[in-house]
């Protein structure tokens, strides 16, 4: 079988050699395209593969058409909102992701973009410390959980709020449940957001919402930049100067979000899951998900039921 892994932002190279070594270990073919700039080089590489392993590229109803004998795409990486469940259902292609396989990596950047912001981007003036700071976790799945490990170590007080996960569970973590999206962001110093891009929460992260936090709040986006609404963040971050917005996915509206300075930050790339072992973790389950499949059939991370 044809396995084609298709990066536009490019696993490590020590992730692609173990991707490389799983697939040909089980006596298929692996072809690469890496750091493609046309969606025309996306259609024309899916043309003859069976299979196929992305990270956010888009896999929409376009490319689905154009892969004529694919079977089965997994996503290495949790969010699959990149992929068209529809249109690959409609085509009898399996769709996959690899939960879990990257969130450490997710949840460390969480802490690495709040020390910068704490200590003011490191203008050199007296920032604060996160010890003591309460964070509010919004949802509490495998990021959630790895931001809250890492939190206590900060000796930060823990709260989250996930609406389809119990609160016995949440409060079985060390971590103060609370009953209400709306409560967290009232109680929480700083709001944290690991929710995926779907219908419910898209645009949910809106004025109402983040004007709940106290003076000097901060809300920081490592989940989707679907989940913000731009333009009701921008008129509140006009009207309240104390709040500040990071984010490491760069909003639609970036040009305008850069005019908070000191207030906003974003990274010049989604860096997330952009670790040597996080991509080695999601590739290398990938493409034994791949493998699973084409030996015995198994769709255990099967998101298109
Ligand atoms: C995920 O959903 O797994 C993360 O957002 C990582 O996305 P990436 O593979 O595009 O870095």
């Amino acid at each position: 079988m044809k396995v084609l892994v298709a990066t536009e932002k490019p696993f490590a190279a020590a992730a692609v050699d173990g991707i490389k070594k799983e697939i040909e270990g089980a006596g298929n073919e692996l072809v690469l395209l890496e750091k493609y700039t046309e969606k025309a080089q996306l259609l024309d590489a899916v043309k003859d593969v069976d299979a196929m392993i992305i990270r956010s590229d888009k896999a929409d109803a376009e490319v689905l058409d154009a892969a004529k004998n694919l079977k089965i795409i997994v996503r290495a990486g949790a969010g699959y909102d990149n992929i068209d469940l529809a249109a690959a259902t409609a085509h009898n292609v399996v769709a996959e992701n690899t939960p879990g396989q990257n969130s450490n990596a997710v949840a460390e950047l969480v802490f690495g973009l709040l020390v910068f912001t704490v200590r003011n981007f490191y203008n050199g003036k007296a920032g604060s410390e996160l010890k003591g700071k309460k964070l509010g976790i919004l949802a509490f799945g495998n990021v959630g959980r790895n931001v809250a490990r890492i939190a206590k170590g900060f000796g930060m007080e823990v709260a989250a709020y996930d609406a389809f996960c119990p609160a016995d569970v949440i409060e079985a973590a060390g971590v103060h449940a609370v009953k209400s999206q709306d409560e967290l962001f009232q109680t929480c110093d700083i709001v944290s957001l690991h929710i995926p891009a779907t219908p419910e929460t898209i645009k949910s992260i809106d004025y109402k919402t983040v004007n709940q936090l106290p003076k000097g709040g901060i809300l920081i986006n490592t989940a989707r930049k679907e989940v913000i609404n731009e333009p009701e963040l921008l008129k509140l971050l006009a009207e309240r100067e104390d709040l500040k917005f990071i984010t490491d996915i760069k909003p639609d509206a970036d040009a305008d979000f850069a005019k908070f300075e000191g207030r906003y930050f974003s990274t010049p790339k989604k860096m997330g899951a952009q670790t040597a072992e996080a991509n080695i973790n999601a590739g290398i389950a990938a493409a034994k998900q791949i493998n699973a499949f084409f030996a015995d059939g198994c769709t255990k991370y099967q998101v298109n039921k």
